[in-house]
């Protein structure tokens, strides 16, 4: 009995003794963190860019700032590519590179991955507990999306413009031209105005509203409940358009802005996500994307909702 002890002991201390052996090579793989120079920081109020500063600088920008904690390998690793891809996608420190459009954009997109408790990341704000945002800190992000957004001008006359000579443009142009393609093929479908309007839903930060068809696959869908996979065929078209506001304050859609396309075939589309994606812009129907790779766009920022198949209007019951 006093040999097996020491037998087994004697195992598990060799185990253990190649686990840290193990343990303290691993430490000596490392992929380099480098902090390039912040060439053109995030203009922001203080508190606006405090919050980013504390919650997102880490992974978005070139100031990296590590933990203790966040060094020792095999976490290590996972941290650098987070650090990688999140300056890919965005970052905080060549922000003002960008044009101010996409500033905008990309400050909405940031406030809604937010919103929708994508980002920081979980494992992250796991253990990096002061990179948690509050609903103050939430309420300051869109009270100056708010005040960023383009004013609403009662009777603007740009904006009625704009639509006087658009309603022109289509009745002169109707029918003419093949219908145009995205750069992944998906082309666009006129069809959409005999669709079922499924949700309504206005952005505050810039003066549109926005109306979501579906077809007839998808309002069958969700009579029966059917939406978490949607049926392939479902089609959704986001359609934009200007807020026109009255004198009496009343607001109205003015000027055709872009349609946007969500087309579910789980084989076709299987690289993006089940979805075939496209945008086309103005009533001139400009197809949206230099090439096919747009589409890692509408895949990213529509990743919070991966959980619903990528939808995120909850349907209203008909
Ligand atoms: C631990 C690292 C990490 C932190 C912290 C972090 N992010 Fe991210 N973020 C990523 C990575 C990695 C991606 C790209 C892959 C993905 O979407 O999961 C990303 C993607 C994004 C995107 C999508 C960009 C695009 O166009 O695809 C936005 C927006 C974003 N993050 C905003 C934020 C904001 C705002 C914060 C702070 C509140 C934040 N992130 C904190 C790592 C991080
Ligand atoms: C900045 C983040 C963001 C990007 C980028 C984005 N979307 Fe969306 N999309 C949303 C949000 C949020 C909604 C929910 C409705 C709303 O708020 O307008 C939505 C809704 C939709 C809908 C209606 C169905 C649904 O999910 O509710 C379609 C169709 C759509 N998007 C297509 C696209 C296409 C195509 C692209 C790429 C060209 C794209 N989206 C890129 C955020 C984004």
């Amino acid at each position: 009995m006093g040999k097996r002890t020491t037998r087994s002991h004697k195992t598990f201390l060799l185990i253990a003794s190649i686990l840290l052996l193990i343990f303290i090579c691993i430490q000596f793989i490392r992929p380099e963190i480098k902090n390039p120079p912040v060439t053109a920081d995030l203009q922001a109020p203080v508190p606006v860019k405090a919050i980013f500063q504390r919650a997102c600088y880490d992974c978005h920008s070139n100031e990296t700032n590590l933990h203790w904690f966040d060094k020792i390998s095999p976490v290590y690793w996972r941290v650098a590519k987070h650090v990688e891809t999140g300056r890919e996608v965005l970052n905080f420190s060549s922000f003002n590179n960008l044009a101010p459009a996409d500033q905008k954009g990309k400050l909405w997109e940031a406030f809604n991955q937010i919103a929708l408790g994508a980002m920081p990341l979980k494992d992250y704000q796991f253990v990096h507990t002061s990179a948690k945002i509050s609903a103050a800190d939430l309420a300051i992000l869109k009270k100056y999306l708010t005040e960023m957004a383009v004013k609403q001008k009662p009777e603007d006359t740009a904006k009625i413009n704009a639509l006087n000579k658009q309603s022109a443009l289509l009745q002169s142009s109707a029918g003419a031209s093949p219908l145009p393609t995205a750069p992944n093929g998906v082309t666009y479908i006129p069809d959409y105005k005999n669709w079922q309007p499924i949700s309504t839903t206005e952005r505050f930060d810039n003066g549109t509203m926005r109306v979501i068809f579906g077809n007839d696959i998808a309002v069958k869908a969700i009579k029966e409940n059917h939406i978490n996979p949607w049926p392939n065929g479902t089609i959704f078209a986001k359609v934009a358009w200007d807020q026109l506001a009255g004198k009496d304050g009343n607001i109205k859609t003015g000027a055709f802005k872009q349609i946007e396309y969500m087309i579910k075939d789980n084989k076709k589309y299987a690289a993006t996500a089940g979805w075939g994606w496209a945008r086309f812009k103005t009533p001139k129907m400009i197809p949206y994307g230099k090439n096919a790779m747009f589409t890692t766009e509408c895949v990213n920022c529509h990743k919070p909702v991966a959980n619903q198949d990528f939808v995120f209007t909850p349907p209203i019951k008909f």
